[in-house]
């Protein structure tokens, strides 16, 4: 499955799920079996994996061109599964991400002014919906406040969008910024962590939507404020 994580609004957490959700499943499936695409021009995953001293725990290239969709069929043929981390702002290169993806995530934090900034990307994604019917889409609420509820008010926002949320969510813990620094993943520095259980219960999430047949897609769910 290729997994492209894209936002065109910055700093929302697409690099750091990244490289999180690619470890997680070379944990599972072997080093072998995952690739991380950069597709950002700022270049923060190959930077992480330069500054990491340990083996890296899959393959990570940089292929920030809007050929992107058109190469990655021949490099990434060998892998299982392949993460995409893209751009902020850059709207011929997000546009070629969501063509070479099975499925994009949108990271964003759970306030309404971050979905309201996601909203290019969220047409961006439904304009190429159109040609590629297969495409899967959905948000993931990242940097959530621990022990509190997701807001009506996000709630509100994401079904007035017509848009799928996963149930999963990541909260706000300085281990992702302490394990990004030193080139890590959180499962290097703490693997039975709150964080790293998050990450785990993310992929479950992402893998069972993956597998879903076409007609269950995107079918959008209204999302309930969680109890
Ligand atoms: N769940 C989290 N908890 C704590 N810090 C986080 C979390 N997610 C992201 N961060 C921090 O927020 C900052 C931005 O995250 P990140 O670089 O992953 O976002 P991005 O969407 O890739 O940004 P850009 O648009 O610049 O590529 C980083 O300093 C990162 O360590
Ligand atoms: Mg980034």
């Amino acid at each position: 499955m290729i997994i492209g994580m894209l936002n065109q609004k910055g700093g929302v957490g697409k690099t750091t799920l990244s490289v999180s959700i690619a470890h997680e499943l070379a944990r599972r499936g072997g080093q072998e079996d995952v690739l991380l695409v950069d597709a950002d021009p700022q270049q923060s995953a190959l930077s992480w994996s330069e500054v990491r001293e340990s083996k890296l725990p899959f393959a990570v290239i940089g292929m920030a061109k809007k050929s992107l969709h058109r190469d990655l069929p021949a490099i990434g043929k060998n892998y299982k599964h392949i993460i995409i981390d893209g751009p902020p702002r850059v709207t011929e290169l997000a546009r070629s991400c969501i063509m070479a993806a099975d499925m994009v995530v949108i990271p964003c934090t759970p306030s309404p002014y971050d979905i309201w900034a996601s909203e290019e990307t969220v047409q961006l994604v439904k304009e190429a919906s159109v040609y590629k019917e297969n495409l899967k889409y959905c948000f993931v609420i990242n940097r959530k406040i621990a022990n509190t509820a997701i807001g009506r008010d996000v709630v509100d926002v994401l079904n007035n969008m017509d848009m799928k949320m996963l149930d999963s969510h990541i909260c706000q813990r300085v281990i992702f910024a302490e394990a990004a620094a030193s080139g890590n993943t959180v499962f290097d520095l703490e693997p039975e962590s709150k964080a790293s259980e998050e990450i785990e219960k993310l992929v479950n999430e992402l893998l069972e939507f993956g597998s879903l047949k076409n007609g269950q897609k995107n079918c959008h769910q209204k999302s309930e404020v969680e109890a």
